[in-house]
């Protein structure tokens, strides 16, 4: 008897719909198979994290009567796999003759000329796609759980995670949907950092907890509501560690990722201030004390706690740093923000450096508001995990507001500032 003829599909398969069971039956007549499944981080180099997991989407697949064999395809070039598999047919859907992986496509049909294999592709069933399913199940995508869970799959999918400070729906909503196309790939924000600095700016307040914790809380419910996307709570110093356990769970409930408590003690000052005159670092023992009660406040084991390391902001230098950041991981905590007001990367370059090589490494955070030169690749070649960009929406929008505000009083009318505002029509529009 012939053997079968080797066929491989390579999909995403987060929600199965009659689009792929299509393409699986049509590629099962041709012969075995193999479907090359994209890993959560060969996903997120084009789209969004798929709600599964890999090991979830993986189980559902092998459980389909036209699938041989499911093996992960770490890229969304096929190229590896194909080269390993030697499959007379690759099937895909015909819609990728357009779009980010038209190279992909082309890529494809040249490495099977190697071996004589052919690409079949059977028309793109209309009107039906995961992105469209996935727009319609808001319920899977606003749940609380799902949102918390999110910053960890990241983490472990991406190279480098990337938050942009958020202070108001609207804001939120510049962070969830802006996406640009970089070399053939989308490039968008991972999730919003909600700031201790912006929210109290907001406000017209000091960033000193003048704004206390539910303020900000109702403001943040504001964005969640119109978001999907990951949040990392400023918590400041964590209030009274009686306290804690309570900010814990309300983030928690609430979907919130990642509570980031720093290492100061007394009235609040924020770190880019020069003078830190009156600012004091609490004694590792007293703030180990706290990580250990957030983190045993914690539900799941997806809700982070991240300890930020002010040594560097108190002119405490290397060595206070790396003993801090040792102490709190000990304690539990998921990462290290370190932080520092430098106009360059070197001294959390140089930290980095050091707590790559300690036992007790965690992922680290940079906050490039001072040092703004640096490259998210050179974070990322240095062990950083998360970068967070934590005013920049606050500062484009203050000077902007103020010279519009400027141009009217100088003008006596408002038609000279039209050309540097939104039109109306842009603004009715913007959320329908
Ligand atoms: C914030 O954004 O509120 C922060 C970062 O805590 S910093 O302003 O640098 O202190
Ligand atoms: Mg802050």
């Amino acid at each position: 008897m012939l053997s079968k003829k080797k066929v491989y599909v390579g999909f995403a398969a987060d929600i199965l719909h009659k689009g792929h069971i299509n393409i699986l039956k049509i590629a099962s007549n041709l012969g075995d198979v193999t479907v090359g499944l994209l890993t959560d981080e060969a996903i997120s180099t084009y789209k969004n994290l798929p709600y599964m997991n890999f090991n979830q989407r993986k189980s559902v697949l092998e459980n389909i009567k036209f699938v041989k064999k499911v093996i992960p395809q770490n890229t969304l070039d096929y190229v590896e796999n194909l080269k390993k598999i030697k499959p007379d047919y690759v099937v895909h859907g015909d819609d990728w003759k357009k779009g980010v992986q038209k190279n992909i496509r082309l890529r494809v049909i040249k490495v099977l000329k190697n071996w004589s294999g052919k690409l079949i592709e059977p028309k793109y069933t209309k009107n039906i796609s995961s992105s469209i399913i996935k727009s319609n199940i808001k319920e899977i995508a606003f749940s609380a759980s799902n949102r918390t869970s999110r910053l960890k799959r990241l983490m472990d999918a991406k190279k480098i995670v990337r938050f942009l400070e958020a202070h108001n729906a609207l804001t939120g909503l510049i962070v969830e949907n802006t996406k640009i196309l970089k070399k053939n790939l989308y490039e968008e924000f991972d999730g919003m950092w909600s700031s201790s600095l912006t929210d109290s700016l907001s406000r017209g307040k000091p960033d000193n907890q003048t704004v206390d914790y539910s303020t900000r809380i109702n403001g943040l419910n504001e964005i969640l509501d119109v978001t999907k996307k990951p949040v990392i709570f400023d918590g400041d110093n964590g209030g009274r560690l009686e306290h804690l356990p309570f900010l814990v769970r309300t983030l928690e409930r609430l979907g919130v990722s990642s509570l980031i408590i720093e290492d100061k003690k007394g009235l609040k000052k924020n770190s880019l201030f020069k003078k830190q005159s009156k600012s004091d670092q609490d004694s590792i023992k007293n703030f180990s004390k706290k990580i250990k009660t957030a983190k045993n406040s914690t539900i799941s084991k997806d809700f982070l706690i991240i300890a930020r390391v002010e040594s560097f902001i108190l002119n405490k230098g290397l060595k206070d740093a790396l003993k801090r950041a040792e102490a709190y991981s000990k304690s539990g905590a998921d990462a290290i923000l370190i932080h520092s007001k430098e106009k360059n990367a070197k001294e959390i370059i140089d930290f980095s450096k050091k707590f790559k090589k300690s036992k007790y490494f965690i992922p680290m955070v940079a906050v490039p508001s001072t040092y703004s030169k640096t490259y998210e690749k050179n974070l990322y070649k240095n062990g950083f995990k998360i970068v967070i960009y934590a005013n920049q929406l606050m500062r484009a929008a203050y000077p902007a507001m103020k010279r519009t505000a400027e141009i009217i009083l100088k003008s006596g009318r408002a038609f000279e500032s039209e050309k540097s505002i939104a039109g109306i029509n842009q603004v009715i529009n913007l959320i329908k």
